[in-house]
């Protein structure tokens, strides 16, 4: 009779301790790979170590894990290809929610007036030229969601990288919605939206 409870508290005991240990054990990985092969560019807390590397600290974890297996996959070519090559699927979510969970600071806005004109851009699209108000999938704040990536206080450097390459079409992966708004920006529009939106926070 003693036998069978204390077994039964004893697999408890083990379930519980193999539950903690694999969810330890998961974000460990994370950091194992951000120090092994992520960092010298990102940053140890995605705080990227130069303005042409996007950071990714408080980026959506699931925008992360999708951007890293269109990498791996080649949907979107870059730098990066090599880096996500052997990533698997676990791996990917577990550096999404990493990153996800890092603290973000915005960039301090210098040009003020430039910065308004990419205020108005954000908020209110072109009308003349037919884009659509960034907040209206970014959201008022540049949080993105889920599936859409956070804008907020990334490089102005990365931002227009990005417009360009949406527009010239070199970034590949589910470009559509931002290859149609990126071939109406001008280059001064490009420019004064990155301004803005790397000093939201
Ligand atoms: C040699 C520098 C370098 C290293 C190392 C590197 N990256 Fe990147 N990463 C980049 C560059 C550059 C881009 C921008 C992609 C582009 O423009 O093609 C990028 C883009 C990304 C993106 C897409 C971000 C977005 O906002 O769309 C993710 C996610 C990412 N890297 C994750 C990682 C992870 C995880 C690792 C480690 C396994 C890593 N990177 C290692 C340079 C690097
Ligand atoms: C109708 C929805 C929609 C609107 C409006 C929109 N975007 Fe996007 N944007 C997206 C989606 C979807 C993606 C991600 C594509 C992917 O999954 O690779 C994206 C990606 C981006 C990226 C790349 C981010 C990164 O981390 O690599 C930038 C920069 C961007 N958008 C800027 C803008 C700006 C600036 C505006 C306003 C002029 C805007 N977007 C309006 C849907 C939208």
């Amino acid at each position: 009779m003693w036998g069978i409870k204390m077994g039964k508290w004893m697999t408890a005991c083990l379930l519980a301790a193999l539950s903690s240990g694999v969810f330890a054990g998961s974000s460990e990985r994370a950091v194992e790979i951000v120090k092994e092969r992520c960092h010298l560019c990102h940053g140890i807390d995605g705080e990227a170590s130069s303005a042409i590397y996007p950071r990714l600290a408080g980026q959506n974890a699931k925008y992360i894990a999708k951007q890293l297996s269109d990498f791996k996959s080649g949907k979107r070519k870059g730098t990066m290809n090599d880096m996500a090559a052997d990533l698997t699927d676990e791996e990917m979510a577990v550096l999404g929610e990493y990153f996800a969970s890092k603290p973000v600071k915005a960039h301090r806005v210098r040009k003020k007036d430039f910065a308004a004109v990419g205020y108005y851009l954000y908020h209110n699209g072109n009308k003349y030229s037919g884009v659509a108000a960034c907040k209206s999938c970014h959201g008022e704040k540049g949080f993105g969601t889920e599936q859409l990536p956070r804008l907020a206080g990334q490089h102005k450097r990365y931002i227009v990288d990005q417009l360009q390459a949406f527009n010239g079409g070199s970034r590949t992966n589910d470009h559509a919605i931002m290859h149609s708004i990126a071939s109406k920006l001008t280059e001064l529009e490009m420019n004064a939206l990155a301004q803005y939106i790397s000093g939201m926070n």
